[in-house]
């Protein structure tokens, strides 16, 4: 059984909350007020275990949340390495509003993460007990975290002969693109900010297969929401369409995703098949309420409406 570590700097604790319409200066009788562990690579965690793969999750944790965040992780049957930091674990909201069906994410920066202790996050990571067959490193980092934090993690899985994957956004994806990742899954906006805020999709999959020609990555999954994804390797440029559903709620899609194409991957699948399994995943995180994740039943049963076909994109010149 192939084991799955994520690296999770700034999880957190998801309260997930509903009421009927959110109005200023009175009291707003609510619902819900379910908790979940959360933060990107947390919920990767989550879902490749539902998957089927063991899933390790690395992760600093503070106070009385932190130590709420590792019996939450453990209720999942996710193994937790959770290193101690002074802060507090961030709990972040998301409230649904029923009347309009309209979600409101209020999230926080996370606590500050001292050198010493981002440092152990990194020593943790390079002595897990089992050699782990891939590390995926998502979400934002913390106050504290040096934005080249991702290239010493891409050096800790080259150190393991393991792959390593990244969902991250701005300096620290930067940074981390010096050195070589095996799958980066953008959004559009993230890819924007990354290669060009006006670029269209023939100039964003050009950008892609820059990427790869100069050696920083082996494939880019490029999500785009409501709209499918993109993936782009050496051998060829393709796009995907889920089934056409009714979203209720979008929270989770893109760590669902990346769990359903890792998971897959590591099961021995190609590019694509795996690709075929992270639309999937996203697919059935849009049909789970609130902050829920992908559940396994739901991902193969959407893998059949997965539609791909190849982009006929030229070479730039
Ligand atoms: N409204 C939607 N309808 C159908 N599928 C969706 C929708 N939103 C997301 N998905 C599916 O989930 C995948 C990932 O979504 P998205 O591109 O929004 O990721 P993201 O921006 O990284 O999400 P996150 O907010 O979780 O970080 C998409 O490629 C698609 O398959
Ligand atoms: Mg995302």
């Amino acid at each position: 059984m192939p084991t799955i570590a994520t690296l999770t700097m700034n999880p957190a604790i998801d309260v997930s909350i509903a009421v009927d319409r959110i109005v200023p200066g009175v009291k707003m009788r609510c619902q819900g007020g379910s908790r979940d562990p959360g933060g990107g690579g947390v919920n990767v965690a989550r879902v490749v275990k539902r998957l089927g793969a063991e899933a390790v999750a690395v992760y600093p944790a503070g106070g009385e949340a932190g130590a709420q965040l590792r019996r939450l992780v453990a209720r999942e049957a996710v193994e937790s390495v959770a290193l101690p930091i002074a802060g507090e674990t961030r709990e972040d909201v998301t409230v649904f509003e029923a009347s309009s069906g309209s979600q409101y994410r209020f999230v926080l920066p996370g606590p500050h993460v001292q050198d010493l202790e981002w440092m152990a996050c990194l020593k943790a990571l390079a002595h897990l007990p089992t050699r782990p067959d891939v590390i995926c490193a998502s979400g934002s980092l913390p106050p504290g975290v040096p934005n080249d934090f991702y290239r010493r993690v891409a050096a800790i899985a080259e150190g393991y002969e393991a792959r390593f994957v990244l969902d991250a956004s701005g300096a620290p994806l930067k940074a981390a693109l010096d050195g070589h990742v095996h799958l980066i899954k953008p959004n559009l906006a993230e890819m924007r900010e990354y290669a060009g805020a006006t670029l269209d999709e023939t100039a964003l999959v050009h950008a892609c297969r820059k990427l790869i020609a100069e050696n920083r990555v082996e494939a880019v999954a490029l999500t785009l929401g409501a709209d499918g994804a993109l993936l782009v390797t050496a051998d060829g440029a393709w796009r995907a369409h889920g089934a056409a559903v009714t979203a209720v709620s979008t929270v989770g899609a893109g760590d669902s995703f990346l769990g359903g194409m890792i998971w897959a991957q590591a099961e021995g699948h190609s590019w694509l098949e795996a690709f075929r399994y992270g639309v999937a995943a996203g697919t059935a995180a849009v049909l789970a309420a609130g902050t829920e994740l992908a559940h396994a039943a739901e991902i193969h049963r959407q893998w059949a409406g997965v539609e791909i076909a190849p982009l006929a994109v030229e070479n730039a010149a």
